[in-house]
């Protein structure tokens, strides 16, 4: 319950999916009375919330005491117009609609030799033995890329990178305090006035990235007002950036943790793809999501009021028996990859098919330039919800 489910429990964060098959041997659904939320472990249970057509993602219709509403703007002091994450229809499909043509498997392909060439650029600028594999290549890759669609010119990465950071793990927090959240707040204003004056620069001069995409994208008479463009570029970071990063860690650290695996994947490199879906089931950079129940209901046998708030682990869903078989074994060549890391249905991550990409071309420049490689030291941020690494050292012997 509550904090015990959170990395800021030791036995948590050194192990999850201990803790987390533990809850799920227990009761697969149960009410979290110190977060006020109901919590869903079982895989079925998890995949039928999020597909739920019915069920609000807008915090605002959650009741006061649940754990949805410390998503509300008025707790968290927020001027911004919500995302799209925290709507719901007609105004999360009509946000949607405006941007996903950017995002579709078929537009990132077209990204793909561009994702290659940054990640071998980054992984040929490690010199030193051993090395931080997040500093070098897993944090930059997805703060470079989504920097270069949204046009963000390179001398703004580094400062965007570091508020996307500090946006991002002050947002998540529910135990954040008033020091935290007025670092969050002040990395967002920079953030913000970045992307005004880039949305400012192309009303008068469009170009072909993404911010040119959004101020000039229409739907019918509809258009996006420069609020919503900014908190559109603000959530593709604090979806985006570090989710990805993550990604390429914990699979990093899945394969060396696995030396067989490696050899494997290093013998048939054609099983990247393969691998990439084994590593988000496997040790999922998104640890939960949720839903606020739309009327009284239960949820895998427990009972939910309207506006109660529904957190569903996509890692216990990731680790179920019932569908996995030898659900803690790391196999690239698993065939059945039904995870549920990207969320699903309406909400189904926007970035999944960049995401990938960027993993893939990330792990696979990692083994071309490194023959041999042992983990040195690792060490796991605190973010509730999420799991990753703040350092990955590796040695190349
Ligand atoms: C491995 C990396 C990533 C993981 C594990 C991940 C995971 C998720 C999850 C779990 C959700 C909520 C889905 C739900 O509740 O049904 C989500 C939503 C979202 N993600 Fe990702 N994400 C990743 C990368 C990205 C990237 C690279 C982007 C974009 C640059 C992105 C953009 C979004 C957006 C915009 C949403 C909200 C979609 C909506 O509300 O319709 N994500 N993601």
């Amino acid at each position: 319950m509550g904090v015990a489910l959170t990395p800021f429990d030791e036995a948590y964060q050194q192990d999850p999916y201990a803790v987390l098959k533990q809850a799920q041997a227990t009761n697969r659904s149960y009410f979290d009375s110190e977060f006020r939320r109901v919590f869903v472990t079982d895989h079925a249970a998890v995949k039928k919330v999020l597909r739920d057509r019915d069920m609000w993602s807008d915090p605002r219709k959650a009741s006061q005491d649940s754990f949805s509403a410390m998503f509300r703007p008025d707790q968290r002091d927020d001027q911004r117009e919500p995302s799209m994450l925290f709507l719901d229809d007609p105004q999360h499909k009509r946000l949607r609609n405006l941007v996903n043509k950017a995002f579709t498997p078929a537009a990132v392909e077209k990204l793909r030799p561009r994702i290659r060439e940054i990640a071998q650029e980054l992984v040929s600028g490690i010199e030193s033995d051993p090395f931080d594999i997040v500093a070098h290549v897993a944090a930059p890759l997805p703060a470079i890329v989504i920097a270069e669609m949204l046009g963000i010119e390179e001398a703004n990465i580094a400062n965007f990178k570091a508020w996307s950071d500090t946006s991002t793990a002050t947002f998540f927090n529910p135990f954040r305090s008033e020091d935290d959240l007025a670092a969050g707040a002040e990395a967002g204003a920079k953030l913000d006035a970045l992307f005004r004056e880039q949305i400012r620069l192309r009303r008068d001069n469009p170009g072909t990235d993404l911010t040119s995409a959004m101020v000039l994208a229409r739907e019918g008479d509809d258009t996006l007002s420069d609020d919503e463009i900014v908190s559109q570029c603000n959530l593709l970071l604090v979806a985006g950036n570090v989710t990805t990063t993550d990604l390429i860690g914990n699979g990093l650290k899945a394969l060396m943790e696995n030396p067989a695996q490696l050899e494997l994947l290093r013998s048939k490199p054609e099983l990247i793809a393969n691998a990439v879906e084994e590593m988000l089931r496997f040790d999922s950079p998104v640890t939960q999501s949720g839903r606020i129940a739309d009327k009284a209901m239960e949820v895998a046998g427990c009972p939910i009021h309207q506006g109660g708030s529904i957190s569903v682990s996509l890692a216990a869903a990731n680790r179920d028996p019932l569908v996995f078989e030898d659900p803690d074994t790391f196999n690239i060549e698993r065939e059945d990859t039904s995870h549920q890391s990207f969320g699903g249905g309406r909400h189904f991550c926007l970035g999944a098919p960049l995401a990938r990409v960027e993993a893939q071309e990330a792990i696979a420049a990692i083994l071309a330039r490194f023959g041999a490689l042992s983990m040195h030291s690792f060490d796991y941020r605190t973010t509730p919800g999420f799991r990753g690494l703040n350092e990955l050292w590796l040695a190349a012997q």
